[in-house]
Formats: C-alpha cells, structure tokens, sequence
C-alpha cells in the first residue's frame, strides 16, 4: 500500500490527510528509498541537476520575541546582540556579488530598530549596486503597509517559515504570538506579490505524525514557491535545551514528500540538517532540495547568531563556504547555478 499511494502522489502532487498520515506511520528504510527516488525524478525533471546558491546575510540578531526553542530569544541573556549597518550589510553583498551570488537573503530577529525607512534605503542601496540581484528578506512578522512598502522598494521574496500547522503546538512554542497572524502575514506576502517561503520544524517536542501532515496540508494550499525544512535542535539556553533534536531520516522524508506535493518548489537543504549531520545537505539534496544558503555574515559575529549549537560554518569565509559547497554539491551529481533561481512560474 504503501508503494501504491507514493506513486500516486508522484503522479498526481495531491494528497489526502490519511494518505499522508499512513505513510507517515509505515515508511520504512527500504520504502523511503522508494519515496526518495520520486522526489529525485520530479526535482530533474522541473530544476534538472541545477542547485541554486543564495548568499545569506544575517544581519542582526536583536529580537523583541520568544520562541521557546530559539537560542536568539529575547529572555536569553547570554547572547551578545549586534547589528550591522547599512555600509556593514552593503560589504558583504559586495563579497557576494564577486563571488557570484545574484540572491542575498537578509535574515535577522524580529528587531524593530530596522524599520521601513531603514530597510528601504537598505533595499534601494542593494538594487542601485546590483540591480539584477533578487533580494530575499527574512524578517518575521510585520504589518501588511510594512510588507506592501518592502516589496515596492524592490524586495522580491520573503521567507516567514509557518513553523508548525498545529495550532496546539503553536501556541505552546510561540508565547505572545499567534497561529492566525502568522498565516495572516504569509496570506498577505502572497497577494502583494513576493515569492514566498514557508516551512517548518521536524522533530519538535510533543510533535506528532499528525502535526506533520497537517505541515503538508497547509503547503499544499499555501502553494508557497519556496520550503525550508529543517531538524529541530535543542539550544541549551532556551526552555526546551533539554529535548532530543530531530531526527535525519524523519527530516529527509517530509522534504521529499514536500517535492512530491510541490513539484517546482524551491527547497533548501538547510544548515540544520548539514549541523545534524556532516552529510546532511548532501542527503537533502538527493531527496528533492535543490537550494543552499551559504553564510556570507561577516566572521567576527556569525558565531553569535547562534540559533542552535554546534552550528556549521560559523568560522569559515564566505569564500571558503562558496567552494566547499560547491564541492559537495558536485559530489552529490549537481551543478551549481548562481543565476537568481526564480521559481519556474515566475520566469514563465
Ligand atoms: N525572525 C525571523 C522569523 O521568525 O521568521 C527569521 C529568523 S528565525 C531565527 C529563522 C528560523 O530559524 C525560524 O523560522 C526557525 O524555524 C529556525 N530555528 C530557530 N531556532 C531553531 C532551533 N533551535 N532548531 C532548528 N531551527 C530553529
Ligand atoms: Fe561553509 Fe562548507 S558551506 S564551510
């Protein structure tokens, strides 16, 4: 049965809750091979072997909220916060521009200090240097003006990942904020016109095979052009430091199912699952991702945007992360595209 509703999925991108749920219930190590060579066909025949590069800047690590698995949750005391400014994040597009990356993805806490006016100067800067860059903005939450205002400044993406489409658990990780307004916000992405990104956590603490269909479910009707994915690990200063982390196998499985249900989907092998384990990325790719976000942050505070411990790449240049990953991408049987990557339905 089993094989059956996986090649059904394959076939048709659309699934039902029980579907999900029994696969999610009885794949086992031989079956999710099975799955894994679906996600490989369909990733081939939308992207073919193309991997796509986006330069990551993590530009604050200021933030006014409290996620209770966050290392950079404002109750944590022992994070030194930093900021960069406008000339500190246009240096490090400059480095990404030489080396060839044409998407930077500002990241940072939800930080108010960068309000509209700051970051659409920050966005006009970016677009009057590189005006075939794609900007990628990773901010959280904001108001529907804020995004409209963003966006017409030239922002051309937004990655807010839903985190979980289980409303219990929601609530019980994210204290002062709520389920409706985060799927309000990426509603509202959606219809000003960005390329947006949602996604979530695997292995979460209380999390069920039931909350992970529902994950499913909800990108099927999001239909966002963009998924992250990624393990959930425990960050010892937060109020779940003491849960188990996510597992590999667990994580690989709803990537690829996720390439199954969105066939042309952008979707990162993310640097949670390459700090889960060395060959983390390298097995996302295999099984439908076909995005990676090297760091471009400056050295001198990347260890500080300490999401999670143990985090990769945290001492490395921006140019060594560029070859390294270029390497194992190599070596997984891809090429690396550094072209912008826009969702095929946007180059249409
Ligand atoms: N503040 C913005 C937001 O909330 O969308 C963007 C930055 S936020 C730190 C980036 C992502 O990191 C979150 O969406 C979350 O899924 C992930 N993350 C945070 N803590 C994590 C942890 N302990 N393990 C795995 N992923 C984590
Ligand atoms: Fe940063 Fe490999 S990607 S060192």
């Amino acid at each position: 049965k089993v094989k059956e509703i996986l090649g059904e999925i394959a076939d048709k991108h659309r699934a039902e809750f029980e579907e999900l749920y029994y696969l999610l219930e009885h794949l086992n190590p031989q079956s999710a091979e099975i799955l894994f060579f679906y996600a490989h066909k369909i990733q081939i025949r939308s992207y073919g072997r193309e991997v796509y590069l986006r330069g990551l800047i993590e530009f604050s690590n200021v933030c006014n909220r409290n996620c209770s698995y966050c290392g950079i949750r404002r109750s944590n005391k022992e994070v030194e916060r930093y900021r960069l400014t406008e000339e500190e994040i246009l240096a490090c597009c400059d480095e990404g521009y030489q080396l060839g990356y044409r998407t930077f993805v500002l990241q940072s806490g939800e930080d108010s200090y960068y309000d509209d006016s700051r970051l659409v100067s920050l966005i006009h800067g970016i677009k009057e240097s590189y005006p075939e860059v794609a900007v990628t903005l990773s901010i959280g939450e904001r108001s529907y003006e804020s995004y409209k205002h963003l966006f017409q400044a030239g922002a051309d993406r937004y990655l807010l990942r839903h985190e979980t489409a289980s409303e219990t658990l929601y609530q019980q990780l994210h204290p002062g904020m709520s389920f409706q307004k985060r799927r309000q916000c990426l509603q509202y992405l959606k219809e000003i016109g960005y390329q947006i990104g949602a996604g979530f956590m695997v292995g979460l603490p209380g999390q069920e095979n039931e909350d992970l269909v529902k994950d499913l479910i909800y990108l099927q009707e999001l239909q966002p052009q963009m998924v992250g994915i990624g393990p959930f690990l425990p960050h010892p200063k937060t109020p779940l430091g003491g849960f188990l982390s996510g597992t590999v196998e667990k994580t690989l499985v709803l990537i690829a199912l996720t390439r199954l249900l969105l066939p042309e989907s952008l979707i990162p092998a993310t640097t949670a699952l390459g700090t889960l384990d060395p060959r983390g990325r390298e097995k996302a790719l295999r099984a439908g991702a076909n995005v990676v976000m090297p760091n471009l942050s400056p050295t001198e505070i990347r260890g500080k945007y300490e999401l999670y411990p143990n985090k990769i790449c945290t001492g490395d240049e921006a140019a060594e992360c560029r070859l390294c990953i270029e390497h194992r991408i190599e070596d997984s049987g891809f090429q690396v595209n550094m072209g912008r990557g826009d969702h095929l339905e946007w180059r249409r």
